[in-house]
């Protein structure tokens, strides 16, 4: 881990399968964290989704809802993940295995699986390792995507925060 400065900002990618729900989600929450903590030179965060179906859409009605709830505006449009991707972020957070596959398949000679994780490597609460995908279900289920959203992205920002040089 290098140090993160101001003349470097970190870069976070966030994925999901849409860019509608969930990683729309965890970039609001972490931007929100960010904000909260003062660090905004520090951060550059995003989202993206590893499918084309919903590209140029705002987040979910229900995404928007329930971060609204929590005093969050989800501002996102959606984008395809790509190849560039790899390149460009420091850090890009899947939210279920899938994704994750997904993006280590553009990663060929897989020169950047170190930087490849995901989000639920840093939730207190274990779970199965994934942020369920809420598309087709009721607004319970995208509470439970903010609520785990909300807890690994304060932990994750924890440890950023501990990297950042003044
Ligand atoms: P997301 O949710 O990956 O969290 O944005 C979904 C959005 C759309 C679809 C599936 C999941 N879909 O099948 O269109």
């Amino acid at each position: 881990m290098t140090f993160i400065t101001k003349q470097k900002p970190y870069k976070i990618v966030f994925v999901c399968l849409g860019n509608i729900c969930r990683s729309p989600t965890a970039e609001g929450v972490f931007q929100h964290l960010v904000n909260e903590r003062g660090l905004e030179p520090y951060f550059y965060v995003d989202s993206a989704g590893t499918s084309a179906y919903h590209i140029g859409e705002a987040a979910n009605s229900k995404s928007r809802q329930t971060a609204n709830k929590h005093g969050i505006e989800l501002r996102s449009r959606a984008r395809r993940f790509e190849s560039d991707d790899l390149h460009e972020f420091d850090l890009i957070i899947a939210m279920d295995r899938e994704n994750l596959e997904n993006i280590k398949a553009l990663d060929s000679k897989s020169s950047f699986e170190d930087k490849i994780i995901l989000l639920r490597e840093y939730d207190s609460v274990s779970g199965d390792g994934e942020v369920p995908d809420p598309y087709y279900g009721g607004i319970d289920g995208f509470q439970n995507v903010f609520d785990i959203v909300k807890r690994s992205c304060d932990s994750l920002l924890d440890e950023l925060e501990e990297n950042i040089e003044n």
